[in-house]
């Protein structure tokens, strides 16, 4: 090296380290000082966009005249590269020129929709469902979108909720497992790469427990439930890096969670430290008016920024406050400094400062969204949402020589029911870009196989008029698949059902074919774990197919014919009335505990019910069988930072190559706190050809055995512990104990 290089080097050197490059800490405060109050609540303004009423670009002109001042932070529900270009450009005529964020409820899939998250939850497979996220922000970040208002995790317990759907199931382990690896998915290696959207893990908190399972609805639960049940999946998602976090609807314990310190202040920000930024739920800061815990806007805005709620969706409370507020010297400004703070860090984190249409390059976006490969993910992730409940003689797998099948029911042929409640109707798509569960099978089979098809009936109603040629046509067939379930927007938001038993008059439709004595297999099409009794102890083959999304139909087909052998298991427990509701499997012993249905006098039980579910939570069967044994455990003493390796050896005793997921369930027998008759504490799906072993280890720790005691510590208390490893939560093969020393 030259004399003059190595100087231009080392000065290069000595620049870089005498000035260096500034960070977003110092860029945000370098802004933030620029800023007038009136710009600093804009930024915590977030603003529907119309598309939903009018399709193309309509510019509201508050709206367009609010973002050119930069009195707007971000706009939701605002669909395709050039309808977001078009209103960032109106930001970069602010003063400041503050890039808008684009929120949107991208839940389960983009373009290429997914299963619906309750389904995905089936597959417990943490990696299969990162990669559905990390598919959906590909599509959404390159249509513009730089913000999914998901995952949703609240635990749900209750499924008359009909938000059920959204979110992973009743389980707080799996629900965590869950949650961290969406986040991952949505947000990618980092954020701020170009196909990395934020994540926003919503409703915070306790969403769940609406009480009688009525969205919107207070919830009233004890503050050891809530830290043991409902917000761990939320510290998984703090954990995993998530950016944003959704407050939400209703109160708890009587107070608003919108406007709730206990929850955004103490345990979010401050115990938990999480650096992102809070939205409210849309106009849930206004509606504590309703609530009956503020009197006006005023309050509710002093509420929710007092209670460190950052941004306002759609309620205005805080555009026509928070200014006064200050004047009025209820707030200091330190407090909306905060809060911008916060946002303003994220749109310098997703690169947006260096360019505000970085999510809107078109050619991006057509090419993203019509990938195939996105396609061929969608149906891996279909086939391994599907659970199959109940196989009797090995109806299934189906064989592709069968001469005639009947395909009958009110789905069979739809295309928009498979996408489950939240779809995304993508601008310039092809919105028939859905495989029915018909085209699905006529895909699979060969031209020796005829197929005969059938309605019978509608989804609701009490038409049977059509039942007849149902009847006929399963008459001439080797088999009949029935597809029946909900509508697709009979679960969702706002979609609380008291009775969810099959709708309209499908179950008579199940009834009447049965009668033709001909083998039948059943697809259920639902959000939610439904009632079915009839089914379960008549029909010989039941597959729970929730909702499936853009591959529906082959994915099912995969499945029926055995190029596909289920290995689902539920994630969360299906009750055989809604009598039954709330029921799980990790529920306290008791002091009566009803342990049969032959034993429920004076016992913890329904005198006029089964002690039963339908299914149990992590149940599901496959087209093989698995043999467990060889429970091993390294010790049966561990002292409390020590560890126990657990092992068992899974053989694949049936004929087809499978998955089983297999489950650890740890009882701790006496605590100061009681603790539930199993928790699940581990899993792990694993591979087996057909007669195949292998051995899966666990490792047991002091965190998996720690609990909240009355004063809310996270504590290990010595004593004895049974350890479960099994199929299902009732379907425990291998069971040992061990002592935890003091
Ligand atoms: C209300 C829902 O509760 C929330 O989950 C959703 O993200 C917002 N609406 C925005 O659509």
């Amino acid at each position: 090296m030259s004399k003059k290089s190595v100087f231009i080097v080392s000065f290069l050197t000595f620049s870089v380290s005498i000035f260096p490059q500034k960070s977003i800490d110092q860029k945000v405060d370098a802004l933030l000082k620029k800023m007038t109050i009136e710009e600093k609540i804009g930024q915590m303004n977030q603003y529907n966009d119309d598309w939903t009423s009018t399709g193309p670009v309509t510019v509201d002109n508050e709206k367009a005249a609010q973002i050119r001042n930069g009195q707007v932070g971000s706009l939701l529900n605002c669909l395709g590269t050039a309808r977001v270009r078009s209103w960032q450009k109106m930001a970069m005529q602010s003063r400041l020129k503050i890039p808008l964020l684009f929120g949107q409820d991208v839940i389960h899939g983009f373009k290429t929709t997914f299963p619906i998250p309750l389904a995905e939850a089936a597959s417990w497979d943490l990696s299969a469902i990162e990669l559905s996220a990390r598919i959906a922000a590909i599509e959404a970040s390159a249509s513009g979108i730089n913000w999914t208002f998901a995952p949703m995790v609240d635990i749900a317990r209750d499924p008359r909720w009909g938000r059920v759907m959204e979110g992973a199931g009743e389980d707080p382990y799996l629900g965590s497992r869950i949650a961290y690896a969406r986040v991952k998915g949505f947000q990618g290696e980092k954020l701020g790469s170009v196909n990395s959207l934020m994540a926003c893990a919503k409703h915070f908190a306790a969403y769940g427990a609406a009480i009688g399972g009525r969205d919107y609805n207070s919830v009233d639960m004890s503050n050891r439930l809530l830290w043991e049940v409902y917000l761990p999946p939320f510290k998984a998602a703090v954990d995993a890096g998530v950016s944003t976090i959704m407050n939400s609807f209703n109160d708890l314990n009587g107070v608003p969670a919108t406007g709730n310190k206990y929850l955004q202040r103490d345990i979010l920000k401050g115990k938990w430290g999480f650096d992102g930024f809070v939205v409210s739920d849309w106009g849930s800061i206004g509606e504590m008016i309703n609530h009956g815990n503020v009197k006006d806007e005023y309050e509710a805005a002093l509420s929710a920024i007092t209670a460190g709620c950052d941004m306002d969706m759609e309620s205005r409370c805080y555009k026509n406050n928070l200014e006064q507020l200050v004047k009025d010297k209820k707030i200091d400004v330190s407090l909306i400094d905060d809060a911008v703070r916060r946002i303003l860090r994220k749109k310098f984190e997703l690169g947006l400062f260096d360019d505000p249409y970085r999510f809107c390059n078109a050619d991006r976006e057509k090419a993203a969204l019509n990938d195939p490969e996105h396609s061929k993910i969608a149906r891996q992730m279909a086939e391994k949402s599907i659970v199959l409940l109940k196989n009797e003689n090995q109806l299934l797998p189906l064989s592709k020589e069968l001469k005639t099948i009947a395909f009958i029911g009110p789905l069979v042929k739809s295309l928009k029911q498979n996408k489950g409640f939240w779809d995304i109707d993508v601008p310039n798509t092809d919105s028939t870009f859905i495989v029915s569960q018909w085209q699905g099978l006529q895909n699979k089979v060969g031209q020796s196989t005829k197929l005969l098809y059938a309605k019978g009936c509608e989804i609701e109603g009490n038409d049977q008029s059509g039942f007849a040629k149902a009847v006929e046509t399963a008459k001439q067939a080797d088999v009949v698949i029935l597809s029946i379930g909900e509508r697709r927007d009979m679960s969702g938001e706002a979609k609380s059902r008291s009775n969810i038993t099959l709708p309209g008059v499908q179950e008579e439709l199940v009834r009447a074919i049965m009668a033709t004595g001909k083998p039948v297999v059943v697809l259920i099409n639902a959000g939610r774990p439904l009632v079915f009794n009839y089914i379960t102890d008549s029909v010989p083959a039941i597959l729970y197919t929730w909702w499936l999304g853009s591959e529906a139909g082959n994915a099912i087909a995969d499945v029926l014919f055995g190029d596909y052998n289920p290995s689902a298991k539920l994630p969360i427990t299906f009750p055989r009335s809604v009598g039954q509701i709330p029921i799980y499997y990790s529920h306290f012993n008791t002091g009566r505990p009803a342990t049969n249905d032959e034993d429920r006098n004076y016992r913890s039980a329904y005198t006029d019910l089964s002690i039963y579910p339908n299914y149990e939570f992590g149940y599901g069967l496959s087209y093989t069988t698995y043999q467990y044994s060889d429970l091993k455990m390294t010790a049966k003493t561990m002292n409390v930072n020590g560890k126990i390796g657990v092992s068992a050896i899974i053989t694949n005793t049936g004929k087809y190559a499978g998955e089983e997921i297999v489950q650890l369930y740890i009882r701790d027998k006496v605590g100061s706190i009681v603790r539930p008759v199993k928790e699940l504490k581990d899993f792990i799906k694993i591979h087996l050809n057909a007669g195949e072993s292998k051995t899966v280890t666990f490792s047991i720790d002091k965190e998996k055995l720690s609990f909240y005691n009355q004063r809310l510590e996270w504590v290990a208390e010595p004593g004895e512990f049974d350890v479960m490893i099994g199929a299902s939560s009732a379907d425990i093969r291998l069971k040992d104990s061990f002592e935890l020393l003091n």
